[in-house]
């Protein structure tokens, strides 16, 4: 099994959850109101320990009361931390989550996840080349990103990135990544293309991974274009469920499954995850994943298609 590193944002998420969302200047009553861990790159952290990945979280919090509840799940996820930056004089990453019918709204004030930049990269760069996967998402300074690729690269790394929020990648950068996988709305922006989806899936060949919801998870395979279907499930909070989805896929990756097989275990860890409120909370282990995919197995061997 490789070693993966996440190099990610960090951050306390804030629900609430009411029937309807406000429109602007309004002032609705919610139903309830509730704290949870989030961050993309904490929660891809999460998911890929939860489901048996040796993982290290590169990244930074700030020294207030908040970053201490997360280095305390940390531990308790099994999540090595060794290497975050608490950034004195600064407050952790804060994302402020409206949650109605298992849909979300966020908005996300960075705080320490700002300081998680090129400075701070190259102070953990020789602690980064321990780790074989290295998963990247984009809520931290994109110029980081665009340092420590090229060094990956050259030390032959599989480097994975999650696009989100989607932002153009620069085609030399993008040409180092091994797996990008976008979701429906963001691969042109980050493709900077206005090609059809199956035109930039035939030209990012076992690379580009686009994930459509419930329309399934698409990529190339070299000669035809492969659709991984998703699990059918009641969604209460789909927060984090593309978060799982990267910790999935990387842990299957890491352990040297072929990518149609990690992309499927990804999508049923991905499933799983949106059954209960919040980023982490929902997130599977192991064990549950393995005894959906194996429900699904002897499903399709007696012919039936899910
Ligand atoms: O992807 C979900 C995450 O996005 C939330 O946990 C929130 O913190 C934002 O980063």
């Amino acid at each position: 099994m490789q070693k993966i590193a996440v190099v990610g944002s960090i951050n306390i998420d804030y629900f609430v959850e009411a029937d309807r969302l406000p429109k602007l200047g309004e002032t609705l009553l919610g139903n309830s109101f509730f704290l949870s861990l989030g961050g993309k790159g904490a929660n891809q952290a999460v998911a890929a320990s939860r489901l048996g990945g040796s993982v290290a979280l590169f990244g930074s919090v700030g020294d207030d009361e908040n970053s201490k509840i997360i280095l305390e799940n940390m531990k308790k996820e099994k999540v090595t931390v060794n290497n975050l930056n608490v950034a004195e004089g600064t407050t952790t990453g804060a994302a402020f989550i409206e949650l109605c019918n298992s849909e979300n709204r966020i908005l996300v004030v960075p705080g320490a996840n700002n300081l998680t930049d090129v400075s701070y990269i190259k102070t953990v760069s020789e602690e980064l080349l321990n780790y074989d996967v290295v998963l990247f998402q984009m809520e931290t300074p994109l110029e980081m990103m665009e340092y420590i690729v090229p060094v990956l690269y050259d030390r032959q790394k599989t480097i994975i990135v999650n696009p989100a929020p989607a932002h153009k990648i620069r085609q030399d950068i993008l040409d180092k990544i091994t797996y990008i996988t976008p979701n429906e709305y963001e691969y042109q922006m980050v493709l900077d293309s206005e090609d059809s989806m199956e035109a930039l899936l035939e030209k990012y060949p076992n690379k580009l991974i686009i994930t459509r919801g419930t329309d399934g998870v698409s990529y190339f395979d070299g000669q035809a274009l492969i659709n991984v279907p998703v699990i059918k499930v009641e969604a209460v909070d789909t927060t984090g469920a593309g978060d799982t989805f990267s910790g999935a896929f990387a842990v299957g990756i890491a352990e040297g499954k072929k990518l149609r097989e990690s992309i499927r275990f990804a999508n049923v860890a991905a499933g799983l995850s949106v059954m209960k409120k919040g980023a982490q909370t929902g997130m599977p282990y192991r064990h549950e994943v393995e005894l959906l995919l194996k429900e699904e197995e002897e499903h399709e061997n007696k012919g039936h298609v899910i």
